[in-house]
């Protein structure tokens, strides 16, 4: 049984320094649907020292990915609240492999996701982005290690929302500002029709 849902279901792709969490807080903002940001998620359980935090917290030092099954028992948490289900969602960081993109299908049910937003960057400009930033997992080692796994298990999931025809391709080069203009005029013509005004 899925739930019905009202609000857009939209997801955030992209490599590591991207710029997914930074778009993803505007346009979620700018939509009003909740930004579920699942690395996030995961740095507040490490902060608050819960039981979740204290079994990731070496996993996201190393830049590895935790368990699929884990990952997803955090997600269900959020996904089926209240407030997620009336005002819709922008995923940010899930699903970045095929099992997740699988359980989320099966979840949401016959209308799947109304769009993926992928940021598209090279990679030397997102590691400068990332080495700028020096969040605990910003090292060296850890950054080649979380793009090495981006490649192998997360570029199939965007060719799998490629094949479901949803996937929207966005230059994540330039400002922010320049890069979420890009995104709007992607995105809002899927979410609200191409004659409603983009102002
Ligand atoms: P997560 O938090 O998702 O990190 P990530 O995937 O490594 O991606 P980042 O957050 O580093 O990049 P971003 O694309 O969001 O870029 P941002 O906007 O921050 O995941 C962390 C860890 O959690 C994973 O490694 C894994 O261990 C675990 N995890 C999470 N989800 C999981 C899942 N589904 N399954 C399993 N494990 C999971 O930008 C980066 C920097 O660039 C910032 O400093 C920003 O200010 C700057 N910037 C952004 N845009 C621009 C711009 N246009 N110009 C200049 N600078 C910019
Ligand atoms: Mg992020």
């Amino acid at each position: 049984m899925t739930t019905a849902r009202h609000g857009p279901k939209l997801l955030i792709l992209g490599k590591q320094g991207s710029g997914k969490g930074t778009q993803g807080a505007r346009l979620a903002a700018h939509l009003g649907v909740r930004h579920l940001a699942t690395g996030d998620m995961l740095r507040a359980a490490v902060h608050a020292g819960t039981p979740l935090g204290r079994e990731v917290a070496t996993v996201l030092a190393a830049g590895e990915l935790v368990s699929d099954e884990l990952m997803l028992d955090v997600l269900d948490a959020r996904l089926n609240t209240p407030d997620v289900i009336w005002h819709g969602f922008l995923l940010d960081g899930f699903p970045r492999t095929l099992a997740q993109a699988e359980s989320l299908l099966e979840r949401l049910g016959p209308d799947g996701i109304d769009a993926a937003v992928e940021l598209e960057l090279a990679t030397e400009i997102a590691v400068e982005r990332l080495l700028a930033r020096a969040r605990e997992d910003d090292r060296p080692e850890a950054i080649a290690r979380r793009l090495a796994l981006y490649e192998r298990q997360t570029v199939p999931v965007s060719a799998l929302f490629d094949r479901l025809d949803v996937l929207l391709r966005v230059d994540g080069n330039g400002t922010p500002d320049e890069v979420f203009d890009r995104v709007r005029g992607v995105l809002d013509p899927v979410l609200w029709g191409t004659d409603s005004a983009v102002g």
